[in-house]
């Protein structure tokens, strides 16, 4: 009697443990705390960001510390993206017609990304430079995009 109070026990255990396993959220679906994207696109956004964006503007974002000064030609070099330029003065919005359309539109030199990422890609790869950015610019972009 004992024995068998002990198995139903531990089946109950091992019951409860699958259930809590299956139900919640997979971690990385997740929206990270304080921010609108999941840990998911920060993930597949740093792959991205790393085949399509960090030749110009470099590995972790930082590009060209000199971005407000124009070459001979009069372009602009990429800005970092990190947070420390001015990226966080723009909408989502406005990020995602950057990348999608380039600065060619606005007379710049960045080629367009609307025929190589996907709406979900280009949300994935903002969510990846936006995880750099600490706090008080995240949110500083966050009231801004809140007002458009
Ligand atoms: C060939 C170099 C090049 C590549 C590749 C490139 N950029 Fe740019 N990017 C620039 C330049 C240069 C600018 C400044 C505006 C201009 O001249 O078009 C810029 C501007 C931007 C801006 C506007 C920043 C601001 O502060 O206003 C964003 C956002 C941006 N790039 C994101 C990206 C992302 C994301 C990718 C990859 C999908 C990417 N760029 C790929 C060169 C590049």
């Amino acid at each position: 009697m004992r024995q068998l109070v002990t198995t139903m026990i531990r089946s109950l255990f091992v019951l409860l443990f699958l259930v809590a396993a299956c139900s919640g959220n997979a971690p990385d679906q997740e929206t990270v705390p304080g921010r609108w994207y999941t840990v998911a696109q920060v993930e597949s956004g740093a792959a991205l960001y790393q085949m399509h964006c960090a030749a110009c503007h470099a590995a972790d974002g930082s590009a060209t510390a000199e971005w407000r000064t124009a070459d001979a030609d009069g372009n602009y070099p990429p800005p970092p993206l990190d947070g420390t330029a001015h990226t966080w003065h723009h909408p989502l919005e406005v990020l995602d017609n950057t990348i999608a359309n380039g600065g060619i539109t606005f007379g710049g030199v960045m080629p367009g990304f609307a025929e190589v990422l996907s709406s979900d890609d280009r949300m994935a790869v903002i969510a990846w430079f936006q995880s750099l950015w600490p706090d008080d610019i995240y949110e500083r972009w966050h009231s801004i995009d809140e007002r458009q």
